[in-house]
C-alpha cells in the first residue's frame, strides 16, 4: 500500500500474481517471465462517516479509482525496457497513448539495480 500526496492524491494497493508474489517471498531476482505486478490508484478522500464514529477527523479511504497500472516480466519480447512490458487501464480500458507508455521505463528504470525497475516492496 502507499498513498501519494501533491497532485496525485491518491491511495494505491500494489498487488503480484503467484510468480511475482513467491519472487518477492524468495527474494529471487530478476523477476522470472510471467511475473505480473498491478498497481491501483484511486482518490485519497475523508471518511465522513469514519470521522462521526471516531469523533474527529482521522479517517481517509479509497474514493474513485484513478487508473490501474501494469509490468508484466517477459525478458524476451520485452527486451528494450528491462524485460517488462507496462500499460495503464481507466475506466476498465487500456490507455493507448504512445506518449505515456514511453515515459514508464525511463523513470522504472530508475530503481536500484538489484530490484529489477520494481519500487514497491514486500509487505508481509
Ligand atoms: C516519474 C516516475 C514514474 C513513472 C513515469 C511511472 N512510474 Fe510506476 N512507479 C513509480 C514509483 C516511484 C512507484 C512506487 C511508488 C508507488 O507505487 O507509489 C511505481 C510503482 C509502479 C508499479 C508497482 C510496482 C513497482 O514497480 O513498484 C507499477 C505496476 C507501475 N509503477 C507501472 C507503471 C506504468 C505502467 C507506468 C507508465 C504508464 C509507470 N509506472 C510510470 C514511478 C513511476
Amino acid at each position: 500500500m502507499a498513498h501519494e500526496a501533491g497532485s496525485l492524491n491518491d491511495i494505491r494497493a500494489v498487488l503480484g500474481n503467484d510468480i511475482a508474489v513467491q519472487s518477492y517471498r524468495d527474494g529471487t531476482r530478476p523477476f522470472p517471465d510471467g511475473a505480473v505486478i498491478a498497481r491501483l490508484a484511486y482518490k485519497y478522500v475523508p471518511s465522513e462517516e469514519n470521522n462521526a464514529i471516531f469523533g474527529q477527523a482521522q479517517s481517509f479511504v479509497p474514493g474513485a479509482p484513478t487508473n490501474a497500472q501494469f509490468s508484466v516480466k517477459d525478458a524476451q519480447r520485452y527486451a528494450d525496457t528491462g524485460g517488462w512490458g507496462f500499460g495503464q487501464f481507466e475506466d476498465g480500458k487500456p490507455n493507448r497513448s504512445a506518449a505515456l507508455m514511453e515515459t514508464c521505463y525511463p523513470c522504472h528504470a530508475r530503481a536500484p539495480t538489484k530490484d529489477d525497475f520494481v519500487f514497491t516492496h514486500y509487505t508481509p
